[in-house]
């Protein structure tokens, strides 16, 4: 009798944890930002639109001109801010014509649309897509012998390209990456570097341009114990070795080379007492949630997904046969009483307003029409918009045709993506 007795009384107690431990209504109106920004699209055609704000942008852009040390250059990222007239913004807030493209197809339409710009690969094309790019039609005052810099990572593609040269009398000049300890890619000794010296000193139409060395792991491994610092030195010291072994075969004619380093995330970590002379940013200028670090604490995210709901349901079901499933998740979970589905979905994206609605963990995700769930304290009716923040912006700014520019709460311009690459 007692055992019963103590056995019922645990599981009471436990159930009334388990009630207490549910977890809190995160339901809650529209953010007065976002319901600036809902304002701003009512006259807009309701469907899935990818916003951009204006000001934020601006802001952002100027910022990170502040932030880096002022004797170094910023290369801006375009697959990072996939749109002419993102790319025209982040050119003129930090008075550069430089950029670094990574794919052929991106390379081309920036040759064409914006024939003055000085262009450095952020990847190794292969030798065929660096052709391929060669003989898209082109602006007459772009010169691609003396605007791209083709970066190169092995002494075998370098052969390739001496080849594509020599094939099409193309001057084409070369910029070697160099692994600072990312490990992505990238000359790691110096007899590979000296061996991709030589080669280039034998083909006329080859011209050495400078390096390239990608330290994204800066801002990515564990800060324990001076682990940083160390990588930090480390990236530094591979930089210099590399230069200095360039600078012995060549000569110090570097004053023209490009020593590129640095991305969103380490940008902030260069000054000019060491071997880089420009720093790459893209991604930092819109903050997409991959980029809240510290270090970036001083800009505001500047993109946002629009999109309307298309239905409410009063109660989030399962399907036929799964039923008791979502009763359940909704007794448990305040937030998962109600169910919204949105125009599209499935996006990199993560919903940020109205509070609380969320993909729901149970029904499937779908790019069509995405299932959310929230718990009735969020007012949401058919045609209202809910807004999500993009995780990165290279893929998922592709997926949109034309970014509604926003500005004192009125659209005030449209600029189309670049079409779809990858
Ligand atoms: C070579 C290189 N440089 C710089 C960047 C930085 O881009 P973002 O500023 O968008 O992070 C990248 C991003 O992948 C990269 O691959």
């Amino acid at each position: 009798m007692k055992r019963r007795h103590l056995l019922l009384g645990a599981a009471a107690a436990g159930a009334a944890g388990a009630w207490l431990a549910r977890p809190a209504d995160a339901g809650g109106p529209a953010l007065a930002y976002f319901e600036g920004l809902q304002r701003a699209l009512g006259g807009l055609p309701a469907m899935p639109t990818l916003v951009v704000d204006r000001q934020r942008l601006r802001a952002n852009l100027g910022r990170i001109r502040q932030t880096a040390h002022p004797k170094l250059p910023l290369r801006v990222v375009v697959k990072s801010l996939p749109a002419l007239g993102l790319l025209d913004a982040a050119m003129a807030a930090w008075a550069t014509r430089r950029v670094m493209l990574f794919n052929a197809p991106q390379l081309a339409l920036v040759a064409m649309a914006r024939p003055d710009v000085d262009i450095l690969l952020g990847k190794p094309l292969p030798a065929s897509a660096a052709r391929w790019a060669l003989e898209q039609p082109g602006d007459a005052r772009f010169d691609p012998g003396r605007q791209i810099q083709w970066l190169v990572d092995t002494p075998e593609r370098l052969a390739e390209y001496a080849v594509l040269a020599k094939g099409r009398g193309q001057p084409m000049r070369i910029n070697i990456e160099i692994d600072v300890g990312l490990h992505r890619g990238g000359v790691e000794t110096g007899n590979q570097l000296a061996t991709m010296l030589g080669l280039l000193r034998n083909e006329p139409l080859l011209h050495f341009a400078g390096l390239m060395g990608y330290d994204a792991h800066l801002a990515a491994i564990p800060d324990l114990a001076g682990n940083r610092a160390s990588a930090q030195a480390e990236a530094q010291r591979r930089y210099a070795a590399m230069l200095a072994l360039a600078r012995e075969r060549l000569g110090p004619a570097d004053a023209a080379w490009t020593l590129n380093t640095a991305g969103s995330p380490t940008f902030h970590l260069h000054d000019d007492r060491h071997a880089p002379n420009e720093l790459s940013v893209g991604s930092a200028a819109v903050k997409p949630s991959d980029f809240d670090k510290p270090s970036l604490a001083m800009l505001e995210p500047a993109a946002f997904i629009a999109t309307p709901v298309l239905k409410t349901m009063d109660e989030f079901r399962l399907p036929v046969g799964a039923e008791t499933v979502s009763r359940l998740a909704g007794w448990w979970d305040v937030n998962q009483r109600r169910a919204l589905a949105i125009h599209g979905g499935h996006w990199l994206a993560d919903p940020v307003s109205p509070p609380g609605v969320a993909p729901s963990g149970l029904y499937g995700a779908s790019s069509n029409q995405q299932v959310l769930v929230a718990s009735p304290s969020v007012p949401l009716a058919v045609g209202d918009w809910v807004f999500l923040r993009p995780r990165q912006s290279e893929a998922l700014f592709l997926q949109f045709g034309a970014i509604v520019v926003i500005d004192q709460g009125q659209p005030v311009e449209h600029w189309p993506v670049l079409p779809a690459s990858a």
